[in-house]
């Protein structure tokens, strides 16, 4: 049996339809079981004896965090030990997910699993130290570092980019951050394989097939919505640079992931952004089809 914790956020739903699609057994937990409570943590993990766990729930709020660190630690670092040792406990394999954050970004080729972390900001760094306390915690653990994650579930670029092109005239977008979206449903196919292949426990890093900026993105996301006439034919889209969007929190200028480890390990195929972002947008055309 697998426990899913953080199911009802954006990848976590996603996880669950996975799991749910191909008949694995699992329990999903959300704040109802919170992380940051290890008696919570390890009582559940007792009476359920899950042999995989995975951890879907973290404090995402990148910008926030800058002024939330505590509670951001809570979660992303003592919540995530909480979940390995628990796991340990019952000899429970645990795999984690992480970020791109953990970079600090100043690199020129896709970064690999064994380069040095650097986080810039207070989410990153909690991110990069709950990975090391998973380890610390729980040797059978497996990390999976994601980027520019969309799906269905929850809000997101796309979900944001569809609304302005729907309502606005026109949006400037940031053309000096390189990175490659990540279909949530794909990074779930890629958790489902994990815990079936069983590849050697360590880091590995997940994202779409590409490198682009989110103007890419952007410009891709009006190309094809408008193809299947989910956009307007009317709208401006504009480069600009970050500065022209002050921010509390630096964002990596580079987040490029190296996905050469996991496509050995599992023997799958990294969709091309492209494709997947066609997939994404084709089910909310069906979908708003359907509720109409
Ligand atoms: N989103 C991205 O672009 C992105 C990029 C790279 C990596 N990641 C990583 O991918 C993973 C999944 O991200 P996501 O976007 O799916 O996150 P999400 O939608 O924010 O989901 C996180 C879930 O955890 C729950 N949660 C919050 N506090 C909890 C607690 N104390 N105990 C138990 N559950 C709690 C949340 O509930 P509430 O909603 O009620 O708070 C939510 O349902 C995270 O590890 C994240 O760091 C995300």
């Amino acid at each position: 049996m697998i426990w899913l914790i953080g199911r009802n956020g954006m990848l976590g739903s996603e996880v669950a339809e996975e799991l749910d699609a191909h008949g694995l057994q699992y329990v999903g937990t959300d704040r109802d079981v919170d992380i940051t409570d290890f008696s919570a943590v390890s009582a559940f993990a007792e009476r359920n004896l899950p042999q995989a766990i995975v951890n879907c729930a973290a404090y995402t709020a990148v910008e926030k965090a800058e002024d939330d660190g505590e509670r951001c630690r809570a979660l992303n670092v003592d919540g995530v030990a909480n979940i390995a040792r628990a796991a340990n406990s019952v000899g429970a394999r645990l795999i984690h997910i992480s970020t791109d954050y953990v970079f600090h970004g100043n690199g020129s080729r896709p970064y690999r699993e064994d380069d040095p972390t650097d986080p810039i900001g207070v989410y990153g760094l909690t991110k990069r130290d709950g990975e090391l306390a998973a380890f610390e915690a729980n040797p059978k653990t497996w990390i999976l570092r994601t980027a520019w994650l969309y799906g269905k579930h929850g809000p997101n670029f796309v979900f944001t980019m569809l609304k302005i092109m729907r309502e606005q005239p026109t949006r400037k977008v940031v053309n000096d951050q390189r990175g490659t979206p990540t279909s949530a449903k794909d990074l779930a196919r890629a958790i489902r394989l994990t815990i079936e292949r069983e590849p050697p426990f360590g880091i590995y890093h997940f994202s779409g097939k590409g490198e682009i900026t989110w103007y890419d993105f952007a410009r891709e996301i009006y190309r094809q919505g408008r193809e299947i006439g989910l956009l307007p034919a009317d709208f401006d889209l504009r480069p600009c640079s970050s500065g022209e969007f002050p921010a509390k929190v630096q964002r990596p200028a580079y987040s490029v992931l190296d996905k050469t480890k996991i496509e050995t390990a599992l023997g799958i195929q990294v969709s091309p952004w492209k494709e997947s972002l066609a997939r994404f947008l084709t089910a909310i055309k069906e979908s708003e089809e359907t509720h109409a």
